[in-house]
Formats: structure tokens, C-alpha cells, sequence
């Protein structure tokens, strides 16, 4: 009988050719406080990608890039919607590729104050061109991969929103642009070359993110990471969703573990996954692929190192996950 391999915190992950020495990911940060109000990346960036991936972690997922000057959500966010934003975002790819940490880039549109019901169809048309545009200068910079960033309400995520994506047009298609934009980009993907996407899991229901997530997968993404959507504003609970009272983890996680059940590509999960023993519990028990840590990871870069030490702790101690 073949042996299933044990798998933990530290164990590789390949997707398709590329390999992550861990199951832990950085989920992309905007890091307004090192970048310029003109958008190019400063020394100061490169030298925090630098220095995460010194840190050991499995893979980086840049913060969220803008396709679009009028698509920005802050002033100082890095962009790509011209050529002369390649030189400075290659030389955060070459960091982190020299410490043989892969890296992809996330291309963002923040959408607009009136909301999608009000945007032309024109309009999206233009902005699908720019993602277009913007998935190649990314190859160019030498990332290994892009990450569509398909959640927290902007643009992408209002038209996957049953609740906002009302349309009459071709855009009212819930999954149109992102089918689209995947099918108009798909000659650039190859096994070293992965698109992921980020969704909301709960859009505004975790059906709606486990519909989305399957329809991508059909499309041909590589990799989910499952964030937040748009919530019901009827819903009056605080997690946005219902969730079993017994899950120990952020409502967030829920949706990843709940939506990696229905599909056959890798799931990153994130949100609140601070301790060693909750990224463990979530990979020694195959809920999810990959865990993302964030905020934990800015206030310790050497969070995996830091986590190895508790991890053999906690082996050798018999402790428990949580
Ligand atoms: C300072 C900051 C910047 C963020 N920027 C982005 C971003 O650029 N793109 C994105 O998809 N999410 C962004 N997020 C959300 C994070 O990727 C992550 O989902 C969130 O912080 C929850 O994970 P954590 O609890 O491990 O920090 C940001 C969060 C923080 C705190």
C-alpha cells in the first residue's frame, strides 16, 4: 500500500515548475511608507522584499501593483501601467530570486467611487487592456508569476458581487472580465511562468466564492488565495458569513479551508495566522495548500525561523497546535 507522505509547516510545495522551500507565503502589503507619490519602487522597498526573503519564507506575492493611473487606491502605490516602472520592479524580483525565493506580482485596479453600475462598458473595455498590458510588463520584470487581485471590493471583486454587479452589458456576466483577461493572456503562461488570483470567498456568500473559485479554475489559474468579498450589509453578524461554531481560526481562513473542498488546484489561506501552531494545524491536517502571513511577518521578518524553533518544540513536548 502506497503511504501518504506526511506533509508540514516545512515541507516544499511545487506549482507546476516552480518550488517553495515552505507552505508559508507573504500576502501582498501595500507599503505606502516606501514608495513615492509618483508610484516607482524606492531602494527602501527592494531592501524590505530583500529582507523577507532572507527571512526564509516560501514565496513572496508583491503588493498590490496598479494597471491604471486613475486606478489607484492611494497616492504612493507602486505601478505598472507604463514601461518605465519595470526597471525598479525587476530589481525586486532579481532579490528575491536571489535568495531562491519565488516571487509574483499583484496587479490591482481599485475600481471607482460610484461603483461598478456606473462604469461603461467602454471603459472596462480600456481596462482590460491595460491588465493586458500590464500582465506583460510584469513577465518582463521576471517575476515568477502574477496574482490578479479579485477581492476586497474593488474592481474585479465588485464585478464578481452578486450584491453590486447588477449590469446589463457583457460585464454583467459575473465571471466575464476574469475569463477574458485570462483568455487574452493565457500565451504567457507556461510551467514557470503561474497565474494566481485572489477572491473574495464570501461574494457576498461562501457559495458565491466556491462558485468563483471553481469557474476560475476552469478558466486555468494555478493557484487560489481566498480572501474577504463583499459582505451582505443585511447580515448582521460580525464574521459575514456563518461559520461552525467550533472552527478555531479567523472566518477568513474558513473560507479558504471550506473552498479549497472544491477544487483540485492549490488554496492559499490567510488572516490572523500569527502562531506557529495555527499555520501547522491548517497544513499537518491538509485543510489548505499554502498560509499566508502578513502583519506577523512585518513585525518579525524571521517568522519562519522563529516558527521552526516552536514547531520543534512542540513535537519534542507533544504540545498541541492551538
Ligand atoms: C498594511 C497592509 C497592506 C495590505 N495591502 C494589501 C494589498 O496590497 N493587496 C491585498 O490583496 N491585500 C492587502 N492587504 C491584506 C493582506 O494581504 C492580508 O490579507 C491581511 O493583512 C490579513 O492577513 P494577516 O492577518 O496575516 O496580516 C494588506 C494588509 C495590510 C495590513
Amino acid at each position: 500500500m502506497k503511504m501518504k507522505k506526511e506533509v508540514n509547516l516545512f515541507t516544499e510545495f511545487n506549482i507546476k515548475k516552480i518550488t517553495l522551500k515552505n507552505r508559508v507565503v507573504l500576502p501582498p502589503m501595500v507599503r505606502f511608507s516606501l514608495v513615492g507619490k509618483d508610484g516607482y519602487v524606492t531602494d527602501k522597498l527592494v531592501d524590505w522584499y530583500e529582507k523577507i526573503a532572507l527571512g526564509g519564507v516560501g514565496m513572496i506575492i508583491l503588493e498590490a501593483c496598479c494597471v491604471a493611473k486613475d486606478g489607484k487606491l492611494r497616492e504612493n502605490q507602486i505601478g505598472i501601467w507604463d514601461d518605465s516602472f519595470i526597471e525598479g520592479l525587476t530589481k525586486i524580483a532579481k532579490v528575491c530570486k536571489k535568495n531562491k525565493t519565488p516571487v509574483l506580482i499583484q496587479l490591482h485596479h481599485a475600481g471607482f467611487k460610484e461603483k461598478i453600475a456606473t462604469v461603461s462598458e467602454k471603459k472596462l473595455d480600456e481596462i482590460m487592456e491595460e491588465f493586458v498590458d500590464s500582465f506583460h510588463r510584469a513577465k518582463k520584470c521576471g517575476f515568477d508569476g502574477i496574482e490578479i487581485h479579485g477581492a476586497h471590493t474593488y474592481l474585479i471583486s465588485q464585478l464578481h458581487s452578486k450584491l453590486w454587479n447588477k449590469r446589463t452589458d457583457k460585464y454583467g456576466d459575473r465571471l466575464y472580465f476574469t475569463r477574458e483577461l485570462i483568455k487574452r493572456t493565457k500565451n504567457l503562461f507556461n510551467d514557470n511562468f503561474i497565474l494566481g488570483m485572489r477572491i473574495g470567498g464570501n461574494e457576498p456568500t461562501l457559495e458565491d466564492g466556491i462558485y468563483i473559485a471553481k469557474e476560475i479554475e476552469k478558466s486555468g489559474i494555478d493557484l487560489i488565495h481566498v480572501s474577504s468579498g463583499t459582505p451582505d450589509p443585511s447580515f448582521k453578524q460580525d464574521k459575514k458569513i456563518d461559520m461552525p461554531m467550533d472552527f478555531p481560526l479567523d472566518w477568513v481562513v474558513y473560507l479558504g479551508v471550506e473552498i479549497k473542498k472544491h477544487v483540485d488546484i492549490p488554496v492559499i489561506a490567510v488572516r490572523s495566522i500569527k502562531k506557529e501552531g495555527e499555520a501547522s494545524y491548517l497544513i499537518e491536517n491538509n485543510m489548505v495548500d499554502l498560509v499566508a502571513v502578513g502583519r506577523a511577518m512585518i513585525s518579525r521578518p524571521h517568522w519562519i525561523s522563529w516558527a521552526k524553533k516552536k514547531y520543534i518544540f512542540r513535537k519534542n513536548t507533544g504540545g498541541k497546535f492551538l
